[in-house]
């Protein structure tokens, strides 16, 4: 019996899917993996031993091509005192805008996922970063989506330093390994890992487990060398889509390359473990490549000429170190159904909810009956307490209809009982308000250039006039 014969094997085979390589002790219809049918084989159990990181890279060098790799021995414990510390150890791209979020410029021995969706400008950004960090030493540069010809070609058209840049159109992980040892390059750009195969793990290029073997290889030969590692993912509208998402906890840093409504492309780190992860990079999409926009602080609000309509403030907030003025709008609209909602995609729903609710107490603006709409002029997402008191402005403009005065800034936190709080780094945004051209600023404490207020229904009357605040 079929049955029997298994039970019989057990320990000394197991079923392997060919096409993503999970192993498990029996045979089943379906990959329970990647889901694949009719793909799971029986292997001896001593030939599906399991490949150690690095043995891959090492083997593609051929024997006693003297890389250490394939003298590799059993690592050894050495005391922590022993070990040479590389603090500073950090290689600049040439790119300003991408150096602030790697956390200063990018860090050697480290290994950088730039994810984001196809046609946003990845390999532009990283062609542009290969040749600024062409003064540093010879850059490997690995496509498997483009032929040599079109990425000269776009060198070209970005009038890019060709000098130091070594081009491998492949995806075989093997040949990756050989370039690596002949190159022995700084700067190590790898487009993309999905297209990145090993025939070592199973027969189907493009599953999480080649995804996942081909990177582990990749970022295993980085933390030995004096490089630097960037590994491209194309990353669905979606979001993450299964393999990118993989190999986050095997890079040191993740970036992701993002864009809003027009030609602005936003850079900002998910993951460093070598800097923050509150910078942005701001880049302009040109004919000559991705340009940095220099001065970003005004980029999100919307000139007008004459009155606001109802339903928008301004306040000056925080991306890393720097301020940037941005535009809230606010529109309510009655309910439709019994029950409210609160459409914000921009702003945390719980927080506009808060502050309208403190409105409709300590104002007495009746919110409880309207669907509430929030959006954020330049599409930029704003987590920061410090929005409150402008939300609160856009809230109570668009349910009132009457539009704030031109020209001012709002900053504070709004506590429940209406108090404005005060915020961190207040100077620095009352600097920036005042240098855009804001004439008025309203801060939650005295400080030059603006005006204090303490509660919710001061700063409306001061807003919208003294017969504002009902209650
Ligand atoms: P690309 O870097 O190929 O994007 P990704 O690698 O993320 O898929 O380029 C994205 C788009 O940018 C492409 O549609 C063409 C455009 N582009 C420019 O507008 N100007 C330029 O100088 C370059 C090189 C590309
Ligand atoms: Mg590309």
């Amino acid at each position: 019996m079929a049955v029997m014969s298994a039970k019989k094997k057990t320990g000394t085979t197991a079923f392997r899917c060919t096409s993503c390589g999970y192993t498990q002790p029996r045979w089943l219809g379906r990959c329970p993996d990647c889901g694949e049918w009719n793909t799971l084989e029986e292997v001896s159990l001593q030939d599906s031993a399991p490949v150690g990181p690095g043995s891959l890279i090492a083997g593609a060098a051929g024997p006693g091509s003297g890389d250490p790799f394939t003298h590799r021995v059993a690592p050894r414990p050495i005391p922590l005192s022993a070990v040479e510390a590389r603090d500073g150890a950090r290689l600049p791209t040439g790119i300003p805008e991408l150096d602030r979020v790697l956390g200063g410029a990018a860090m050697k021995r480290s290994a950088i996922l730039v994810g984001g969706e196809p046609g946003i400008g990845k390999s532009t950004l990283l062609l542009q970063a290969a040749a600024g960090a062409a003064t540093n030493g010879r850059i490997l540069y690995v496509s498997g989506e483009e032929s040599a010809a079109q990425i000269r070609s776009r060198a070209d058209r970005l009038a890019l330093p060709l000098d130091r840049i070594e081009l491998l159109c492949t995806g075989r992980l093997e040949d990756i390994g050989r370039a690596l040892s002949d190159v022995n390059p700084v700067f190590v750009i790898v487009d993309s890992i999905q297209t990145v195969y090993s025939p070592e793990a199973g027969a189907v290029p493009g599953t999480v487990n080649q995804l996942k073997l081909c990177a582990h290889e990749l970022v295993a030969w980085v933390k030995e060398r004096d490089a630097v590692l960037f590994l491209v993912a194309h990353v669905t509208k979606e979001g993450a889509i299964a393999g990118p998402k993989a190999l986050e906890h095997l890079v040191d840093t993740v970036i992701s390359f993002e864009r809003n409504d027009d030609e602005v492309r936003f850079l900002r780190a998910l993951k460093n473990r070598f800097g923050s992860v509150d910078e942005i990079g701001i880049f302009r999409m040109t004919e000559k490549g991705l340009a940095a926009v220099e001065d970003p602080s005004g980029m999100f609000i919307v000139r007008r000429s004459g009155d606001l309509p109802p339903g928008v403030a301004v306040v000056p907030v925080f991306e890393g170190s720097r301020v940037f003025m941005v535009e809230l709008q606010a529109l309510t609209v009655p309910a439709k159904g019994a029950m409210t909602r609160v459409f914000s995609d921009r702003v945390d729903a719980a927080r506009v909810s808060r502050v309208a609710a403190v409105l409709e107490k300590r104002v007495g603006l009746r919110f409880s009956d309207q669907d509430i709409y929030i959006n954020v002029a330049g599409g930029v997402r704003l987590g920061e307490s410090a929005i409150d008191l402008a939300l609160a402005a856009a809230l109570y403009s668009a349910r009132t209809d009457i539009p704030s005065p031109p020209s001012v800034a709002l900053i504070g936190e709004v506590s429940l009982a209406g108090e404005i709080r005060p915020v961190n780094r207040l100077r620095q945004r009352i600097k920036a308000a005042a240098s855009l051209g804001f004439a008025t600023v309203l801060a939650p404490e005295k400080e030059a250039g603006a005006r204090a207020v303490s509660d919710i229904r001061e700063a409306i009357a001061h807003l919208f006039g003294s017969s504002a605040a009902r209650a």
